[in-house]
């Protein structure tokens, strides 16, 4: 079995410890300090949280995953599904469904488990105000017995039109909550600074950061060579060395690529350097089709921008060079093509520099010589 995972949380055997960070967080938790954790995508912030719950096996983890969340009736109902999957392992929900009782909750059976469920009447719309009871909630939880609170992709609050009253009555219950640590865990960072570091924000300097960078080389490399042998495989450092340098660190990404040197392997291989490109023909036959994608809905002006960004890299893309590469001479239109890119979620920009969001899309533009 492929001892490379991605596109999930991992956790106990599958993660790669991160010293450093895992003392850090762990010391604010164990002193109710709020954390912001910042971090670009799939760099791993929330295995991290996952990880060192796990460690600290005495307490309980209420994850509120805010991805995409569009209206605060939607913010409050995933607080609610968090609230009540934590108190079905605890076999706690009665006593939720009571304290629920004026949002006109349904109970039910689930058939598989035959454990007691909690759902909602969806007639019933939550208001910002109701945000307040739901914090009493959390706190009352936590009296019961201690948890730490995460809200996965915070910055996503941003999108709900009531924001700004959110947020100052998230912020007013919370100052309160001194003994539960709350974790707010972020993957863009210009947007958490309208949340973390505007002083008009209720959350302005609320938290301490903690920035999640790629994983040590030398102890992910080991934890890599490790399951590799798991199926015999033996791989050279400069092979991982070539694998970070295409996934720019990404762990995920890194995971991902390392896959598909395994499936294209064999047991008791010794895999080489040459091994990369039909690694790399495996990721591409099976995403490719969403590159193509991406492609056709840009115009020729931002698409010979993009081939300039996987050719030359993002760190200067006004430069005279990448001007004369993408024959746009207009730093303005470069610009534009630049926020469109952006916008497309095809490009982020992370410390002054154009990324892209997939890696491989970048060497499959670079390997169809477009
Ligand atoms: N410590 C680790 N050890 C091994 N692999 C890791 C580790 N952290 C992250 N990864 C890899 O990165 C992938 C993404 O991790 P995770 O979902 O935790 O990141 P994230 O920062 O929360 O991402 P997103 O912003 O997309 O939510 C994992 O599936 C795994 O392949
Ligand atoms: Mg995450």
């Amino acid at each position: 079995m492929n001892p490379f995972k991605y596109g999930q949380v991992v956790f106990d055997e599958d993660f790669c410890p991160r010293p450093k960070l895992e003392k850090a967080l762990k010391s604010h938790i164990s002193s109710a300090q709020n954390v912001l954790l910042e971090g670009e995508r799939r760099i791993g912030k929330t295995s991290l949280i996952y990880e060192i719950i796990r460690k600290m096996n005495k307490l309980r983890l209420l994850y509120i995953d805010i991805l995409e969340v569009k209206t605060v009736d939607d913010f409050c109902r995933r607080i609610i599904k968090a609230i009540v999957s934590m108190e079905q392992k605890s076999g706690l929900i009665e006593k939720l469904f009571k304290s629920l009782a004026y949002l006109k909750p349904v109970m039910g059976i689930d058939p598989l488990t035959g454990t007691p469920t909690l759902s909602l009447d969806a007639a019933v719309r939550l208001k910002p105000d109701s945000i307040e009871g739901l914090m009493d909630l959390i706190h009352s939880a936590y009296k019961r017995k201690k948890l730490v609170v995460v809200f996965d992709e915070f910055q996503d609050i941003l999108n709900v039109k009531e924001a700004p009253a959110a947020l100052a009555i998230l912020r007013s219950k919370i100052q309160f909550h001194t003994d539960i640590p709350y974790i707010f865990a972020e993957s863009v960072r210009n947007r958490i600074d309208d949340i973390f570091n505007n002083p008009g924000s209720p959350f302005f300097k609320s938290a301490i950061t903690i920035d999640v960078g790629s994983l040590d080389r030398e102890i992910f490399g080991d934890f890599l060579q490790k399951k590799f042998l798991i199926g015999k495989r033996r791989v050279p450092q400069s092979l991982l060395d070539r694998i970070f340098e295409i996934a720019q660190d990404n762990p995920g990404d890194i995971q991902q690529l390392c896959g598909a040197v395994w499936e294209v392997t064999s047991y008791g291989n010794d895999i080489k350097d040459d091994i990369i490109p039909s690694a790399l023909e495996l990721v591409y036959s099976r995403e490719y089709k969403g590159y193509e994608a991406a492609l056709s809905q840009l115009t020729g002006q931002q698409l010979r921008c993009l081939i300039g960004l996987a050719n030359l890299g993002g760190k200067s893309p006004l430069s005279s060079g990448f001007i004369k590469v993408t024959g746009i001479n207009q730093p303005a239109s470069i610009k534009r093509a630049l926020n469109r890119l952006v916008q497309l979620k095809i490009i982020y920009k992370y410390q002054k520099e154009y990324k892209f969001i997939n890696p491989f899309f970048r060497s499959w533009l670079i390997y169809k010589d477009f």
